[in-house]
């Protein structure tokens, strides 16, 4: 070939969340039954959509303009509900996108090659590999410390920032996955009051922000911001649950405050018109469904629910000495991070089926840690969760969902993940 044809970062460019799958594909041959705690999707898990909002979504596919384009930056109506909920922006300020990849994707490639944004370490991969991919350059992290419940580290923001004048963003994902973190408000205004002096822009992901478990833990980026020019994004995908309708959006906060940001904000929508626009039927439906009383009613339960179980996870996990688990703020995961030192390293569990034990030992060979333990606890005992060093972490942990419906196999699934654990203790 004439030229090389591959990005820079195209190694960068994984999902272990999907990967593992394959893994688990394979052990499953060998297996019964396997538990899938990999991916969150509550309704492949159990959660049933409410009958409400199917009827709603019927009767909007009787009309025709749900098959018909739509303005690029989305519905007025739509726009104008959501705005009418928050005072602090107009319909203006909101664009709608198929699905938050898209709205990520677009917010990082238009942006100029140098203007970096730091972001968290660990960092949902999407934001991550987007970030990397357009600046081609080596990430730039802050550390969340889980011995302060994973809030960020401030001093190494300002630090950062102060030492690398490319950093022209800060990114904070509030909640925050793979953490189950919510922060701190007094953290969150540090990080407000570094972007205010340094003049850097934010984008908050912020889409979690419905399934907080504690309402005094909610704070959301618009309750403490003023002047800088920042980004929220929001979608459906988690507190519908309608995760198989790819659509999201982006508000836009203060961009009269500076041209530069402006036009930047016209950059991603004029790349928007070159897309025409997003999917029509799911945002159509929006207003009516969060305006049902029986959808705000489901949302209380299911979180309900959520804290139930994150309770039980505590139970089983937090005297273990040689893991950090710091119970979830949020629903649907929790996290389970090694202490390396604790943990017998040369450890391999006994796999009784010679080609299985071939393929595990070829999988993992100079793999990190968490990934051996997620592939042969899937070997061992059949729980399929993922490992997070794939997170953008220098950690190495684990995660699974607590979708799990039925009490009783929601323990033994925690009961055989704690003796996994032990039998790795030196
Ligand atoms: C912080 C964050 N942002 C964006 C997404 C994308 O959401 P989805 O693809 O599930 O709609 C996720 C999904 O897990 C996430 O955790």
């Amino acid at each position: 070939m004439r030229r090389n044809l591959l990005h820079v970062w195209y190694k960068e460019l994984s999902y272990e969340i999907r990967e593992i799958v394959a893994i688990a594909k394979e052990v499953e041959k060998y297996w019964r039954e396997i538990v899938w705690e990999n991916v969150w999707d509550p309704v492949i898990k159990w959660e049933k959509i409410p009958s409400r909002m199917k009827e709603i979504v019927k009767n909007a596919l009787d009309k025709n303009e749900v098959y018909a384009y739509s303005p690029t930056k989305w519905l007025d109506a739509t726009r104008e509900y959501l705005a009418k909920k928050n005072w602090k922006i107009t319909k203006e300020d909101i664009i709608f996108f198929n699905w938050l990849w898209e709205a990520i994707n677009k917010t990082y490639w238009y942006l100029a090659f140098s203007a970096r944004v730091i972001w968290p370490n660990p960092a949902y991969p999407t934001h991550s590999s987007a970030e990397a991919t357009n600046s081609g350059s080596e990430h730039i992290t802050y550390t969340l410390d889980p011995n302060n419940d994973w809030n960020p580290d401030v001093e190494e923001i300002e630090n950062k920032v102060k030492y690398n004048p490319n950093v022209a963003w800060i990114l904070v994902i509030n909640p925050h996955n793979p953490t189950w973190a919510v922060f701190k408000r007094e953290v969150l205004e540090k990080i407000i009051d570094i972007a205010r002096r340094y003049k850097l822009f934010v984008i908050f992901d912020e889409i979690y922000e419905k399934l907080v478990y504690e309402e005094k833990d909610r704070v959301l980026l618009r309750d403490i911001i003023w002047e800088v020019p920042w980004i929220s994004m929001k979608w459906i995908s988690k507190e519908l649950p309608w995760p198989g309708w790819r659509c999201g959006r982006i508000e836009v906060y203060n961009s009269d405050k500076d041209e530069n940001f402006a036009k930047y904000i016209n950059s991603i929508l004029s790349s928007k018109m070159l897309e025409v626009c997003s999917t029509t039927l799911p945002q159509y439906v929006i207003p009516e469904i969060y305006e049902k009383e029986e959808f705000k009613e489901y949302l209380k339960n299911r979180i309900e629910k959520y804290k139930q179980k994150a309770e039980i996870a505590n139970k089983y996990l937090w005297d273990l000495d040689n893991v950090l688990f710091v119970k979830p703020k949020w629903a649907f995961y929790l996290a389970i991070k090694f202490d390396l030192s604790r943990f017998n390293l040369e450890y391999t569990p006994e796999i009784k089926e010679e080609n299985l034990k071939k393929f595990l030992e070829e999988k993992t060979k100079n793999k990190r840690f968490d990934k051996k333990f997620c592939y042969y606890m899937i070997a061992k005992n059949g729980i399929c969760t993922v490992p997070l060093s794939w997170f953008n972490s220098t950690f190495d942990w684990f995660r699974m969902t607590i979708l799990e419906e039925d009490l009783e196999k929601f323990e033994y699934i925690l009961k055989n993940i704690r003796e996994f654990i032990i039998e790795y203790r030196k």
